[in-house]
């Protein structure tokens, strides 16, 4: 059974993690290929857990903000299955890629059909069918209004900058969208789908935030943070088997073993795990490994998770 901590012993936990992460030497490298990306400092450390049943418990930089990069795949996907349910499944595949999130490799073998929609291309479709849904262009991008009201924080906003520098490097994931319109799998103008896709990644929030938000992902798919979502209890369980299998790329199988929760990572160092029907963590560290996944923030989950003994397994 997974234990349930009462806050005073959490908080012991989280502190005692964090001080032994700030002691870390090996913190992998910040990832640069986004340049604005590059500019954090790598000695960061956050973590969060938001349960379901008690106060969000915080340690080390939680309340800092950072770029949710790939995180934000995990409320895209919610709004997008919120407007066209499970048609999403004939444009977007449901399997673990075993390639890296922004290979093109696959897509050209597999007719431009994402094996997911965790990777780059699977992200770049999601964000077409978003758009294709959304009536109202004046209105915020859909993806940071759903971040506010889950999190209940109108401030988070999108980084400007990082926006700019993902828009300036993005030609990978331009000719990701190319390729799929060639296919047919786009339907929408490629400038428009991709800076749709690069705003949502350009979100910044911080660990408090994204535990926060992500705790309804811990529900049965009843109570009010499932209900901001949209979601139902069978939604639900799919996004965490979703999670489980594709949420860190090539690494997901590594990860699982490691930590045993559904887990969404971004290479702004940010990395989120489920513990159903506990609640949900968030913890950041930007120095990543090569795989693009944060070193410190799956090291500190794998330690939380084992001392607690929070796994789906
Ligand atoms: O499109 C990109 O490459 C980035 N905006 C997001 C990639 C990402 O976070 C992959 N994560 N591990």
């Amino acid at each position: 059974m997974p234990h349930r901590p009462d806050p005073a012993e959490l908080q012991t936990v989280l502190d005692d993690i964090a001080t032994r992460m700030a002691g870390e030497a090996e913190r992998g490298e910040v990832a640069s290929y986004i340049p604005e990306l590059a500019r954090v400092p790598l000695n960061r450390f956050g973590m969060a857990v938001a349960p379901l049943d008690g106060p969000p418990i915080i340690a080390g930089d939680a309340e800092v903000p950072f770029s949710i990069q790939s995180i934000s795949k995990v409320f895209a996907l919610v709004a997008a299955l919120g407007h066209v349910g499970a048609s999403l499944w004939r444009r977007v595949g449901r399997e673990p890629s075993g390639d890296p999130f922004n290979s093109i490799v696959q897509l050209e073998a597999e007719r431009g059909k994402p094996r997911n929609p965790f990777i780059n291309p699977g992200a770049i479709v999601v964000s077409d069918v978003i758009l294709e849904n959304q009536p109202d262009e004046t209105t915020q991008h859909p993806v940071l209004d759903l971040c506010q009201r889950l999190a209940d924080a109108p401030d988070i906003a999108v980084d400007e900058d990082v926006f700019a520098s993902e828009v300036a490097t993005g030609d990978r994931n331009r000719a990701l969208a190319y390729f799929m319109l060639a296919e047919g799998n786009i339907r929408g103008d490629v400038t428009e789908v991709t800076e749709s896709y690069f705003r949502q990644c350009s979100i910044e929030m911080s660990c408090l935030q994204l535990a926060t938000a992500t705790r309804f992902l811990a529900t049965e798919g009843e109570g009010p943070d499932a209900e901001i979502a949209g979601v139902t209890p069978e939604r639900v369980r799919r996004l965490n088997a979703l999670m489980m299998t594709c949420g860190c790329y090539d690494a997901s199988g590594e990860v699982a073993f490691r930590i045993g929760l559904p887990c969404k990572s971004g290479v702004g160092g940010g990395l989120v795990a489920i513990v159903p029907g506990v609640g949900a963590i968030a913890a950041w560290s930007p120095g990543l490994d090569k795989k693009g996944n944060s070193v410190l923030a799956i090291k500190a989950i794998e330690e939380l998770a084992h001392r607690l003994n929070w796994s789906v397994f």
